[in-house]
C-alpha cells in the first residue's frame, strides 16, 4: 500500500534526537530486547537521519552513516507494511546519491532481508550476531552507467 499521507524529514541528530531515541527505544530495547547502552553509540552525531511523521507523531527513523552505512532503521509496530520504512530508505538513499557515496552498505536482520532485497541491495558473506540479533551483510551496487 502506497504510504501517501506520511511526511518524511531528513536532518541532523540535533533535530532528530528526541524523536529518533524514543522510536529505538520502543522498537529495539523494548521489543527486540537489545541492551539500552548497545543501542546507543557514538555514531549518531556524525549521522544524518531521517523520521517519519504521521501528523505529529513521529513513526519511525534511520541513519546514514558518513562511511555510507545504513543503519537503525524502525517502524513503530503498529506501522509496519505501510510503506513508511521503503520512505525512510528511500530517503537515506537519496542522501547516499546526492553525496557521492558509492555503494550503500548495511547489516539486516535476516527478517528484514525481503525488505532490503526489495530496494535492491543484495547479501553477502557469512551470518553474524550484533546485540546477541542475527544479521548478515547487504550492499546496494550503484546504478550501472552505459
Ligand atoms: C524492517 C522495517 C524497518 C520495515 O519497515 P516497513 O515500514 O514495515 O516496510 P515497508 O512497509 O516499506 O515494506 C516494504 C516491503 O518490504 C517487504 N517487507 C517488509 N517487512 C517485511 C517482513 N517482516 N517480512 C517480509 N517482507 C517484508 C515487503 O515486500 C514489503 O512490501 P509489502 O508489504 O507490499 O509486501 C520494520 O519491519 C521494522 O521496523 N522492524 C523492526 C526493527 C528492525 O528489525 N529493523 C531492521 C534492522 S536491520
Amino acid at each position: 500500500m502506497l504510504a501517501v499521507s506520511y511526511r518524511i524529514t531528513v536532518g541532523n541528530w540535533h533535530s532528530a534526537r528526541r524523536d529518533a531515541t524514543a522510536i529505538r527505544a520502543e522498537v529495539f530495547v523494548r521489543e527486540q530486547h537489545v541492551p539500552r547502552e548497545l543501542e546507543l553509540d557514538a555514531r549518531d552525531a556524525d549521522s544524518i537521519h531521517a523520521l517519519a511523521y504521521d501528523g505529529i507523531l513521529a513513526i519511525g527513523t534511520g541513519r546514514l552513516l558518513p562511511d555510507a552505512h545504513i543503519g537503525r532503521m524502525a517502524v513503530r509496530k503498529p506501522y509496519r507494511r505501510r510503506g513508511v520504512g521503503s520512505l525512510l530508505l528511500e530517503a537515506l538513499l537519496a542522501e547516499a546519491r546526492r553525496r557521492g557515496d558509492g555503494e550503500v552498505v548495511l547489516a539486516a536482520q535476516l527478517h528484514a532481508i525481503p525488505f532490503y532485497r526489495r530496494h535492491g541491495f543484495v547479501a553477502e558473506g557469512a551470518v553474524f550476531l550484533d546485540a546477541g540479533i542475527e544479521h548478515i551483510t547487504m550492499r546496494q551496487l550503484p546504478p550501472r552507467t552505459a
